[in-house]
């Protein structure tokens, strides 16, 4: 079961992060009517993998080889849960934008400029760069 666990949640952190760095390199290379369609279901199903991250990561919490109070009162455990909330807020400005140009581009057919896609790219870039940080995390925590 431990292995099964650890093997799922590996999967889903790898699809969270493709994501992730597939959302930000369409906004590198500017919104199109096409990309802008793109976005909008990469980022539904960045939701739901970043939901699928939290699901796995307590069923190893709960049902891993570990027991639970180990994790309680692991304080790098907890710093690891800070930065997954931390992505987690970074990851509502750019959710805000794809909606708002998408209503946009129905009302008048208008796009972002790059400028304005490059803007909201910096809250995908930070984002990269705290996941590159949470395995590091996951990593110390198990002492
Ligand atoms: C709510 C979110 C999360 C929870 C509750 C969670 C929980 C856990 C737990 C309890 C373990 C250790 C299990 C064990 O060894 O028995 C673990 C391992 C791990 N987690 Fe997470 N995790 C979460 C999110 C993430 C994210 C976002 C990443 C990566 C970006 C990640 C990467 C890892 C890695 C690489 C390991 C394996 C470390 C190793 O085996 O040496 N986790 N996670």
């Amino acid at each position: 079961m431990g292995q099964f666990l650890a093997i799922f949640h590996y999967l889903v952190v790898f699809f969270l992060f493709a994501f992730l760095l597939g959302e930000f390199l369409i906004l590198r290379l500017g919104v199109t009517a096409q990309s802008l369609k793109l976005l909008r279901r990469i980022d539904f199903l960045y939701g739901f993998f970043a939901g699928l991250v939290i699901v796995s990561g307590l069923l190893r919490v709960f049902w891993g080889e570990i027991p639970s109070s180990f994790w309680f009162t692991n304080y790098l455990f907890w710093m690891k849960m800070a930065l997954y909330v931390a992505m987690g807020v970074l990851s509502l400005p750019p959710t805000m934008d794809y909606l708002q140009w998408h209503r946009s581009f129905r009302k008048n057919g208008t796009l972002p400029s790059q400028t304005e896609s490059r803007r909201t790219s910096i809250w995908l870039h930070a984002q990269l760069g705290i996941i590159g940080f949470i395995p590091v995390f996951a990593v110390l925590m198990k002492g």
